[in-house]
């Protein structure tokens, strides 16, 4: 019998033996660096000449390893691989398809810290964000396997005198996945093994700077038996195989996560019907975020300083989920900023396996444009805190608040993907709730509020995704709190929910007359 779901724990790093165990993990991931990956089609493993190579952000001269590229042709390959793999794959009792991924989040289960350790050198990741990010793909696992369990034998319809109807769900063949850095596991692995588990075959593409934690899920994969074809994977210069993979006429569905630019720009191709192609493209496409914590005049004010420093500097700000707009009651602003700066004159910045609170950001573009955004942020509010860059080693940026913000300013605007988050007084709990959601994006939110009845008027006025309340913005929890935007946030498919896995899937119906 398979076990209810229940989300992974995570590591206690207060226990000596579990810092000690992790401490290890980091040195032993060094034995691999400089390691050379191959791209994997059809279960060959193919070196090809040309390579990207992954650096450690908080030390941008070391090398983590080099990743073979794929190129067009690659593409062409996996492609016939994956189509060929579904044809056997999409016959698998889905149960039987579940019961392979439980032993493959078994597998990572045992080697957590390997995983955890290598995101500490190649993301940047502080040990608990690592902790989460690899916990949270065995969550997607665990979770979706189940879903999968669920439905395999369709769901109930009504049946009439002399007729019998069934309505069960079916793979559609193969696809893309297309993953960002920032959760280079947990996205990467739950985007991947969803439309695996329901029976599709994948290609997939992971994000440049963290190719070598994605070639670890493959690592598993292999190990655990998956059939060669059902997962390529395919990591190259997304202006070369980008648009190639997503305009593919064989492509059923893309799962995108990452950027809003690039998210449009993969819902206007995959619209456009390609030669050879009859059916219709699928897209979920996740995007950003500008997440906003609002504060009542009742509110609990530390739990909101807490809340607000949490969720605006966790893993430096480079979450889609992370608040990077605090907006307060006037009759308590000030308080609010005193105890978020005294919060954040705690935190500390470093490598992150010297168990720094932040670590860097993840490349030297991120740390240019989050170093712009600063510099704007002095000409539109008031520098509180932070503000000071460093890439002489690694991408080392302060966490920084800027206060008084007109509600329109671009950095109460604008994606930063950064540790900044800017502060705006409003005169009630209306202006906070219109400030709130006057962005173009629609993702997560929090109220922090003693009045039950502006709670209420949130959950119906407060457009986003996912809204919490009296805690942070982040953090969602695979079955706990699907997760996923609105508007400009994405197409608000919901991973981590009963939901998610009907992406994938067809919907049948078979009508018989006796
Ligand atoms: P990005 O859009 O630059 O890249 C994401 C992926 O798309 C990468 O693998 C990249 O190589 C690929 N890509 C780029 N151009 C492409 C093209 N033309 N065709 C196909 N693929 C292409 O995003 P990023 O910088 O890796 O990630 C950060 C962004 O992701 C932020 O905006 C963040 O908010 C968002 N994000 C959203 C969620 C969510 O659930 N909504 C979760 C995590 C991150
Ligand atoms: N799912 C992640 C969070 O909630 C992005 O923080």
């Amino acid at each position: 019998m398979v076990l209810p779901y229940h989300a992974e724990p995570a590591t206690d790093f207060t226990k000596e033996e579990n810092k000690k165990a992790f401490r290890e993990a980091l040195e032993q991931a060094k034995n691999d660096f400089g390691v050379e990956r191959p791209i994997i089609v059809g279960g060959e493993h193919i070196e090809t000449e040309d390579k990207i190579t992954s650096y450690n952000p908080s030390d941008k001269e070391q090398v983590i390893g080099h990743v073979s590229k794929a190129t067009a042709e690659h593409i062409d390959q996996a492609m016939e691989a994956a189509e060929d793999a579904f044809e056997s794959w999409s016959e698998w009792d889905p149960k039987e398809r579940a019961e392979l991924f439980i032993r493959v989040a078994a597998i990572i289960r045992r080697r957590k810290h390997e995983f955890s350790a290598l995101m500490v050198h190649e993301a940047g990741k502080p040990w608990n964000e690592a902790d989460g990010d690899t916990n949270e793909g065995i969550d997607f696992i665990e979770y979706y396997a189940r879903s999968m369990m669920e439905l395999a034998d369709g769901k109930p319809t009504l049946d009439r005198e002399g007729e019998h109807n069934r309505y069960f769900y079916q793979p559609m063949g193969p696809g893309v996945t297309i993953t960002p850095w920032n959760f280079p596991f947990a996205i990467m692995t739950g985007t991947t093994v969803a439309p695996v588990i329901a029976g599709n075959t994948v290609l997939l593409k992971p994000a440049r700077d963290t190719p070598l934690i994605a070639y670890k899920l493959m690592e598993v994969l292999e190990e655990a038996g998956l059939p060669k074809g059902v997962v390529n994977f395919v990591p190259g210069d997304a202006s070369v195989i980008g648009d190639y993979m997503v305009d593919h006429h064989k492509t059923h569905f893309i799962t995108f996560t990452g950027s809003k630019a690039t998210g449009l720009r993969i819902n206007e191709r995959a619209a456009v019907v390609q030669e050879g192609q009859d059916f219709l493209k699928r897209v979920i496409t996740e995007m950003g975020g500008k997440d906003t914590i609002i504060v009542d005049k009742d509110a609990d004010l530390d739990l909101a300083a807490d809340a607000i420093v949490n969720s605006a500097f966790g893993f430096s700000g480079q979450k889609c989920s992370a608040g990077s707009r605090a907006v307060i009651h006037k009759d308590v602003y000030d308080e609010v900023l005193k105890k978020s700066i005294e919060l954040t004159e705690e935190l500390t910045v470093g490598n992150p396996v010297d168990e720094t609170y932040m670590g860097p950001v993840i490349s030297k573009k991120q740390f240019d444009t989050i170093s712009e955004y600063i510099e704007i942020g002095k000409e539109e509010g008031v520098l509180k805190i932070g503000g000071e860059v460093d890439d002489s080693k690694g991408y080392f940026i302060q966490p920084t608040i800027f206060a008084d913000l007109d509600p329109k300013a671009r950095i109460m605007q604008e994606e930063i993907f950064g540790p900044v988050v800017a502060f705006a007084k409003a005169e009630d709990f209306d202006e906070m709730l219109k400030i709130a959601n006057n962005t173009e994006y629609g993702l997560t939110g929090a109220v922090i509020t003693n009045t039950r009845e502006h709670w209420h008027i949130a959950c119906r006025k407060f457009n986003v995704g996912n809204l919490y309340l009296n805690r942070g913005c982040t953090a969602a929890v695979v079955g706990y709190h699907p997760f996923g935007g609105f508007k400009m946030s994405g197409t608000d498919q919901k991973t981590g929910s009963p939901d998610y896995l009907l992406n994938f899937l067809e919907q049948k119906v078979v009508s018989e007359m006796f």
